[in-house]
C-alpha cells in the first residue's frame, strides 16, 4: 500500500498544476484528513483496512460534496466500476495505470466538477505580499526582511523570501545559504515561469522558510525584469501565506512593479538626519506618482535614545506614524549576522528579537480573519489520496 502511495506521488511530482496536499493510509484517515483540507480531488484504493474505499468514497460524497473521489482498483470488471460510480466516485482508474492516464483521469474530473466553481477556491490562501524598503542603504531592511521572514514561519505560515536586491543581495549570506540557485537560474532558461520551475530554484533554510535568492554576481541582474518577478508572484502566490521582498535601495521600474503588487510596504527609516531626508524624498516621490499611501508603514530601525531626535520628530518629520520600532542592538544584530543566523530563532527573548516577533504576531493577527487556516492547500487543484 505504501508502494502504490510512492508511486503516485512520483508520478505526480512534475505535475505544476497537481499539488498533493496530503495522504492517508487507510478509509478513516482520508475522511478525517478530507475534512481537515478539503481538497478538490480525492484518489482512493478500494481495498484499504478499516474503512474500505467504497464505504469511504460514499461516505466523502454525502458529507462532503465539494470534493471528488476517484476510486483506483486492481480489478476492472463492470461490477467495480458500477459499484464504484454507486459510491459516489466521479471516476475509476484500473491499477496498474500511467502517468498519463492517472493525470489525464484527475484533470479530466477536475475540469468536470471542480473548474468551473469560483465558490470552491475561496477559501485558498492568497499571500500577503510585504516589501522592505528605504532610499537609503544600511536601514536594516535585509535584517528585518529575514527576521520577520523566520519569525512568521515559526508561527507556522509558509513563507516565500524573496532577494529582489539583485545586484548586491545579502539575504544567501545573511542565512548561510549557499546561492547554487538563484532566481536569475529561474529566469536565464527562457522556459515560462511556472511553480515548478520556482520550486526548482528555491532554497528552503532548515527553519522551513523557502528562499528565492539574488543572482550570484551583479552582472547577472539585468537579466532579471519585472515581468519575471510579476510572473513569479502570479505563480507562488497560492502557496504561501506570505512572499517577502527585500529590495534594494532605488526607485525604478523593477521596485516600482514590486511595490505597486505589494499589499504592505515596510518602510525602513533610522534615526540619522540622511535617513529622514532620503524617506521624505521616498515619500514625496510615491505621492507625486499616485502610489497608494495606505500601504505604506513605516519602520524606525536601530532606535536609540539620546541621538538628537527621536521618534516623534521622525514622525512629524514624514508626517506619517511610525508602524513599529525596532531597537538598537548592534551586538546581536552582528554577531547573528556573522554567523548566517535569525536572532529571532537563536535569541528570541533579546529586545530586538521581541519587537519583530511582535510584529510577527500583528501581521497573522491582521490577516488571520483574511486567510485561511488551510495553509496547506495549494493551487489549482489538491489532491489527497487514501489507501
Ligand atoms: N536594529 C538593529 N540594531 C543594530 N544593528 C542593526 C539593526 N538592524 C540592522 N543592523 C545592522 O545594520 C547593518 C545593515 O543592516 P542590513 O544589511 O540589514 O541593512 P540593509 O538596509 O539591508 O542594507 P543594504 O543597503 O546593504 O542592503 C548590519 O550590520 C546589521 O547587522
Ligand atoms: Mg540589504
Amino acid at each position: 500500500m505504501d508502494e502504490l502511495r510512492s508511486n503516485v506521488r512520483r508520478m505526480l511530482n512534475n505535475q505544476d498544476n497537481i499539488k498533493i496536499v496530503g495522504e492517508a493510509r487507510n478509509g478513516r484517515e482520508a475522511i478525517d484528513l478530507v475534512k481537515e483540507l478539503q481538497p478538490h480531488v480525492v484518489l482512493m484504493d478500494i481495498n484499504m483496512p478499516e474503512i474500505d474505499g467504497l464505504k469511504a468514497a460514499e461516505i466523502l460524497a454525502k458529507d462532503f460534496p465539494n470534493v471528488q473521489t476517484v476510486i483506483m482498483s486492481i480489478q476492472g470488471e463492470q461490477e467495480y466500476f458500477r459499484r464504484a460510480m454507486k459510491a459516489g466516485a466521479k471516476d475509476f482508474l484500473v491499477k496498474p495505470f500511467s502517468t498519463n492516464d492517472l493525470v489525464d483521469t484527475i484533470q479530466n474530473v477536475f475540469n468536470k466538477w471542480v473548474k468551473d466553481r469560483p465558490e470552491l477556491f475561496e477559501n485558498e490562501p492568497k499571500a500577503e505580499i510585504l516589501s522592505f524598503f528605504s532610499t537609503k542603504g544600511g536601514v536594516g531592511r535585509t535584517t528585518l526582511a529575514v527576521n520577520l521572514a523566520a519569525s512568521l514561519v515559526s508561527k507556522g505560515k509558509k513563507v516565500l523570501l524573496i532577494d529582489a536586491s539583485l545586484q548586491f543581495g545579502d539575504v544567501a549570506i545573511t542565512l548561510n545559504q549557499p546561492a547554487k540557485r538563484t532566481i536569475y537560474q529561474l529566469v536565464e532558461t527562457g522556459e515560462e515561469i511556472t511553480l515548478g520551475e520556482i520550486e526548482k530554484n528555491i532554497i528552503t533554510h532548515e527553519c522551513g522558510l523557502d528562499l528565492l535568492l539574488a543572482p550570484k554576481e551583479p552582472a547577472f541582474a539585468e537579466a532579471v525584469k519585472s515581468e519575471h518577478i510579476l510572473k513569479i508572484v502570479e505563480a507562488v502566490q497560492t502557496a504561501y501565506n506570505y512572499i517577502i521582498f527585500d529590495l534594494p535601495p532605488s526607485i525604478t521600474e523593477k521596485e516600482l512593479a514590486i511595490l505597486d503588487r505589494s499589499t504592505m510596504v515596510l518602510l525602513v527609516a533610522t534615526l540619522e538626519i540622511s535617513s529622514l531626508k532620503n524617506t521624505k524624498i521616498c515619500l514625496k516621490t510615491f505621492g507625486d506618482i499616485n502610489f497608494d499611501l495606505s500601504k505604506i508603514k513605516l519602520i524606525l530601525n536601530k532606535d536609540i535614545p539620546n541621538v538628537g531626535f527621536g521618534k516623534e520628530d521622525l514622525e512629524a518629520g514624514l508626517s506619517i506614524p511610525v508602524y513599529a520600532t525596532v531597537p538598537m542592538e548592534s551586538e546581536i544584530a552582528q554577531r547573528s549576522l556573522n554567523h548566517g543566523e535569525a536572532f529571532v530563532l537563536k535569541s528570541p527573548t533579546s529586545a530586538i528579537a521581541r519587537s519583530i516577533i511582535g510584529m510577527a504576531d500583528r501581521l497573522v493577527g491582521i490577516t488571520a480573519g483574511a486567510q485561511t487556516s488551510k495553509s496547506a492547500i495549494f493551487k489549482i487543484k489538491d489532491l489527497l489520496f487514501g489507501s
